[in-house]
């Protein structure tokens, strides 16, 4: 059923590799190769110029380098790992997809960034097109079957270089190319990242719209200085980290229960939240450090400005889906070296806020933001793709409110690392941003 489940047998026949020995993939590919068996991207770049020159814009570039994911990986994964030595295993995994080149080499703890290692590739040219097949089913945990040498594979048969080889496989389109390393499972067993598993199980996989419509589109060029025009797959990879991706992902639109409400009633403000433009679930990837929160304020005539608490629905785990001060993350404490930590503020966001988001819990129930510390996942309270979801607010106008015209702006923002945490480990601002992915206003008339 499962044709891309290549087992090394099949892949000897599917490509034209002579193999004399099953190819290791996962942790038994720790130290299988050397560096110099893979091309650096400055390699690639004299041909493939403007692929080279995407490809440094986006995430894969900097999946190493990235200045918040050096301090998660040495200040908490390292320095974890440092007091309790079982995680070795689990923290070295980090770089099987965050530095496939330093994993697959042995070069593990990889040099820090600043030293200009190998290991600043990251996701390079050469991970992706050496990739020959994929160990597990479903693809997870850098599963990628790596066969580095003269052959580049790609998505478009017959192409010839003056370069390399180059060979057509399947995998190229297929979304469990990206799956080994968008889908991870912890040592608890728990999926901590699920990407390609959500849209397996939402609408664009019957539709057969994979990864590569969204993230890496078509558009006339070349895809080599010398070669010939044609529709060519753009290295974009955007998301969490382009304002214009997530802008827009989620559609708002909002209406009160009525438009005349006397100034001693209740009105109730509804508000319908539509998933219309990601593939799987908002938020996905890091869904540990994510954030998508509603918030809605009233103006009255006179220009004073309330804020409206969402409507609890009454389900399971709720308490961590509505805005509070409460702290949390205490198992940071840990890896920091510091005793008894009280944690930090679980959300920073205005209380009473509707947050869409699915809490991880550490062995001690408490919320984290350490993946690989997480036994347990609270409740999912996220935008499936193409769900609508709908949050009501039922405000009792307040005593002193203006007679007239009241409007109410609804705004629904994204963050990709919770502020608080953000604040506490010191990571740049740019992390803990506000982005806008939508609004929506409506009003109603106060009488008398
Ligand atoms: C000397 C020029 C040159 C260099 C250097 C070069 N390539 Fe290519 N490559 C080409 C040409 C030409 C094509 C074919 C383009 C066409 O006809 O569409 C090609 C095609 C490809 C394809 C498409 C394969 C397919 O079947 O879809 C991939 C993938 C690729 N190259 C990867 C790489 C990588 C990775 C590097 C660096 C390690 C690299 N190339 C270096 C010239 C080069
Ligand atoms: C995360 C994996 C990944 C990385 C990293 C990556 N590629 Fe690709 N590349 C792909 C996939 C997948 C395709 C085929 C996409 C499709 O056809 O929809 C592709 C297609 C190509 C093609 C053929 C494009 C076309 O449509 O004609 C070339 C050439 C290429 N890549 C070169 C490179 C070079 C050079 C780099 C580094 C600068 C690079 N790739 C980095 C996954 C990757
Ligand atoms: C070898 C592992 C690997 C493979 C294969 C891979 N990715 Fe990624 N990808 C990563 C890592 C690691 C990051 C996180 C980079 C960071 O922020 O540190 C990432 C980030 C991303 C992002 C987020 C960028 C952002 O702005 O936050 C997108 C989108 C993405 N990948 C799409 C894809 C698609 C589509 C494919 C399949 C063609 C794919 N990836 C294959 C490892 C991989
Ligand atoms: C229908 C279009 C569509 C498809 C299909 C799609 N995505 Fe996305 N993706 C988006 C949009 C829009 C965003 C930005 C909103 C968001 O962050 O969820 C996004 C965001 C992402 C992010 C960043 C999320 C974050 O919170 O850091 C990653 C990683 C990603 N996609 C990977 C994938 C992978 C892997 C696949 C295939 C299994 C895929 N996407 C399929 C549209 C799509
Ligand atoms: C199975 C592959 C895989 C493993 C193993 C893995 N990561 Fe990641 N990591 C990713 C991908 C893919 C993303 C991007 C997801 C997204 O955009 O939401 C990511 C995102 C991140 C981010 C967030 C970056 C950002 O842009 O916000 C950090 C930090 C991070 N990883 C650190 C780690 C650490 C530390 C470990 C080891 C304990 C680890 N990762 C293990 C694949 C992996």
């Amino acid at each position: 059923m499962l044709r891309f489940f290549l087992t090394p047998m099949m892949i000897l026949s599917v490509t034209t590799v002579t193999l004399s020995q099953d190819l290791p993939f996962g942790e038994a590919a720790l130290g299988s190769k050397k560096y110099d068996q893979y091309e650096k991207p400055e390699v690639c770049k004299s041909c493939h110029t403007d692929i080279y020159q995407q490809w440094t814009q986006a995430m894969m570039s900097q999946s190493y380098t990235h200045h918040w994911d050096e301090i998660e990986y040495f200040d908490l994964a390292v320095a974890h790992a440092e007091k309790v030595p079982e995680l070795r295993g689990v923290v070295d995994g980090c770089n099987g997809c965050h530095t496939p080149l330093a994993y697959l080499a042995g070069d593990v703890t990889p040099p820090r960034p600043e030293e200009g290692s190998r290991a600043n590739e990251g996701v390079s040219c050469e991970v992706c097109h050496t990739i020959v097949g994929v160990g597990e089913d479903p693809p997870h945990n850098f599963s990628y079957i790596s066969s580095p040498g003269e052959t580049k594979y790609g998505a478009k048969p017959g192409l010839s270089s003056p370069h390399h080889d180059t060979e057509y496989l399947a995998l190229f389109e297929q979304t469990e190319l990206c799956a080994n390393c968008h889908n991870e499972k912890n040592p608890f067993g728990i999926w901590v990242k699920s990407t390609q598993l959500e849209w397996k199980e939402g609408p664009y996989s019957q539709e057969g719209v994979l990864c590569f419509n969204c993230h890496m589109p078509k558009a006339l060029g070349k895809n080599a200085k010398m070669s010939e025009e044609d529709m060519v797959a753009q290295h974009l990879f955007h998301g969490a980290h382009d304002p214009g991706k997530v802008g827009g992902a989620v559609e708002l639109r909002m209406h009160p229960d009525e438009r005349e409400v006397f100034y001693d009633e209740v009105v109730v403000l509804s508000v319908q939240l539509f998933n219309a433009k990601a593939g799987h679930k908002i938020p996905t990837g890091s869904v540990e450090d994510r954030i998508v929160w509603l918030d809605v304020n009233a103006t009255d005539s006179e220009g004073k400005v309330y804020h409206l608490p969402v409507d609890p629905k009454g389900f399971e785990g709720e308490a961590y889906t509505i805005a509070s001060d409460e702290l949390a993350y205490q198992d940071m404490g840990l890896p920091k070296g510091i005793d008894s930590f009280a944690g930090v503020q679980r959300d920073g966001v205005p209380v009473g806020d509707r947050i869409f988001r699915m809490p991880y819990l550490d062995p001690e129930g408490r919320m984290t933001i350490m993946q690989w510390n997480t036994e347990s996942l609270g409740v999912d309270y996220r935008l499936a793709p193409r769900e609508t979801k709908i949050e009501t607010f039922t405000w009792e106008l307040p005593k002193d409110i203006a007679f007239g015209m009241v409007t109410f702006e609804a705004r629904l923002n994204y963050q990709k690392l919770v502020k608080p945490v953000a604040d506490f480990l010191g990571v740049p601002d740019e992390e803990s941003e506000v982005i806008l992915i939508n609004k929506a206003n409506t009003w109603i008339e106060v009488i008398d």
